[in-house]
């Protein structure tokens, strides 16, 4: 079968737009139920939101302490626009450094799940991304692992790559398939 892959010149927030587009017409013509977005301050999922209506959207944000002790970076305010807008918000510890950023971070060297994350980086840090989310949310059950959803990641702000993927929990992490690059920078 052929399929188009959309692949940007630069990376970033500069995507986020176009990356809904093509995200909205994958999620036509494969009949998507489900998206997963990750979204550090809830912006780039409203604008999903106000792009798609007819489907799940799953938001990730990250950790608390990613950045401060103990604080999350996205506002009250804009988890109450997201519960306003059938967003459903999630929060918890990144599936691809987890306790081994802790330990890597104190002691030195990395962890296999932390080779893991560099490898996926390959493809850059969205699709490394669109893979985390994905595990996260499948294990926080908000997400189905028997069926084709679509993932969304960026590079720090906006988004910039997207993939069709059947999604695993983490005792399953290798179950996961990637199934279509709907677009990812090419920087
Ligand atoms: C769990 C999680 C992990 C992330 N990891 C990375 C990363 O390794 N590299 C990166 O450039 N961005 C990373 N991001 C940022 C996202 O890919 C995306 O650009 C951002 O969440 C968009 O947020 P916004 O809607 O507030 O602009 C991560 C975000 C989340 C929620």
């Amino acid at each position: 079968m052929e399929k188009t892959i959309n692949y940007f010149e630069n990376k970033g927030a500069e995507n986020t737009d176009k990356v809904i587009e093509l995200v909205k017409q994958r999620k036509k013509e494969l009949g998507i139920k489900t998206i997963v977005i990750a979204s550090v301050s809830g912006k780039s999922a409203l604008k999903l939101r106000e792009a798609i209506e007819d489907v799940e959207i799953v938001s990730i944000t990250h950790h608390a302490g990613f950045k401060e002790k103990g604080k999350l970076e996205i506002t009250r305010e804009n988890i109450e626009k997201l519960k306003e807008n059938n967003i459903t918000f999630y929060t918890g510890s990144h599936a691809l450094s987890g306790v081994g950023r802790g330990i890597s971070n104190k002691f030195g060297g990395i962890t296999p799940v932390e080779i893991i994350a560099a490898t996926l980086r390959l493809f850059g840090q969205g699709i490394k991304v669109c893979v985390e989310i994905s595990i996260m949310a499948a294990d926080a059950g908000l997400i189905p692992v028997d069926e084709e959803i679509i993932a969304i990641g960026g590079t720090a702000w906006g988004v910039d790559a997207a993939v069709v993927l059947k999604a695993a929990n983490m005792s399953n992490f290798f179950d996961l398939q990637i199934k279509e690059i709907i677009a990812m920078p090419r920087s």
